[in-house]
């Protein structure tokens, strides 16, 4: 629980019985941007608080600039695993801004027929970076399953990655509450999940044919280069650079731009933009924008395999 302090100026957040103290919330700001990008904006002081204030008491420590010196110090590597997981944030959903799905569906899948039929490839790799607990991979997996009448012909693979390893295992679980999965319409939840019984009443988990169309990593998308070796169709990354700055976008989307093939798609958050941040896509609509081609990009060895 985050406890609440009167200052002169501010309502200061409290971590260990003690207040967050300009130098120590500066401590952390650079270090969740040096370590995953996210830049914590002034009014994150209460989260950043309530966050780590947990950490604190886990190992013991009576304040915030203890826990830096732990974390920063040589017995620290394990612990920044934890530092890194509690200062994501991670909401998702099944079907989170439908438009996306509707678009692979009515519009990426078609064209990708017609290639086949053209050219005879019928590959699909698409990479969700930043993907949470799953939900957006799994409703990437289920949209190409249904709109490519469950693909015997088709070599399907969706790259999951998240910095976050505690969200990542439980994507790569694939079990969710029942509540969670109320936007998949009943015929698909029915098609594509088991219902848990006993124990288990009240959860879903994903059935093994639409699991095993997904990789699931962990990757820093800060990191370089990435443990990644094939080009997209596209990539959705929403709702994660919203929470970069201008120059780590630029960066990160540059790097993208190399990942997808030409006409390929990125697909970002709703209320996110590569406005003034990358010349290498071009705005579609609803935060859809396609690779422009690009003569002699650099782009990884197109192997297949991710
Ligand atoms: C708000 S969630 C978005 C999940 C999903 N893409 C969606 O739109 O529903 C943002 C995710 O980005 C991840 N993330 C943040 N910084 C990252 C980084 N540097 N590398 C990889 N993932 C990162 C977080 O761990 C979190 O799970």
């Amino acid at each position: 629980m985050t406890v609440y302090v009167h200052d002169d100026m501010a309502i200061m957040p409290l971590v260990g019985g003690n207040a967050i103290s300009d130098e120590e919330f500066s401590l952390i700001q650079s270090l969740v941007k040096k370590q995953v990008g996210i830049a914590l904006s002034e009014h994150k002081r209460s989260l950043v608080a309530s966050r780590l204030g947990k950490r604190l008491r886990a190992l013991g420590l009576p304040s915030l600039r203890m826990y830096y010196d732990y974390l920063t110090g040589p017995d620290g590597t394990a612990e920044l695993e934890n530092f890194v997981n509690a200062m994501t944030t991670n909401k998702t959903d099944f079907y989170r801004e439908r438009v996306h799905f509707d678009f692979l569906e009515r519009e990426l899948v078609p064209a990708l027929k017609t290639r086949a039929v053209q050219t005879g490839e019928r590959k699909i790799r698409i990479w969700s970076a930043g993907c949470s607990t799953g939900e957006e991979p799994y409703t990437i997996a289920l949209t190409l399953c249904e709109a490519l009448g469950r693909m015997p012909a088709w070599d399907v693979r969706i790259l999951a990655s998240d910095v976050d390893t505690s969200v990542l295992s439980q994507a790569a679980a694939g079990i969710y509450p029942l509540e969670r999965v109320r936007e998949i319409p009943p015929a698909l939840r029915e098609r594509y999940f088991l219902r848990g019984t006993g124990s288990k009443a009240g959860l879903v988990k994903v059935k093994r044919e639409m699991q095993s169309l997904i990789t699931f990593r962990r990757i820093n998308l800060l990191e370089e280069p990435w443990p990644v070796r094939t080009v997209f169709d596209c990539i959705f990354c929403r709702n994660v650079i919203i929470y970069f700055d201008r120059p780590t976008q630029c960066r990160l989307m540059s790097r993208f731009a190399k990942y997808v093939k030409d006409d390929g798609y990125l697909f970002l958050g709703h209320s996110e933009s590569l406005h003034g941040v990358c010349d290498q896509f071009t705005f579609l609509r609803n935060t859809i924008y396609r690779r422009l081609p690009a003569h002699n990009a650099a782009r990884p060895a197109a192997e297949g395999r991710m």
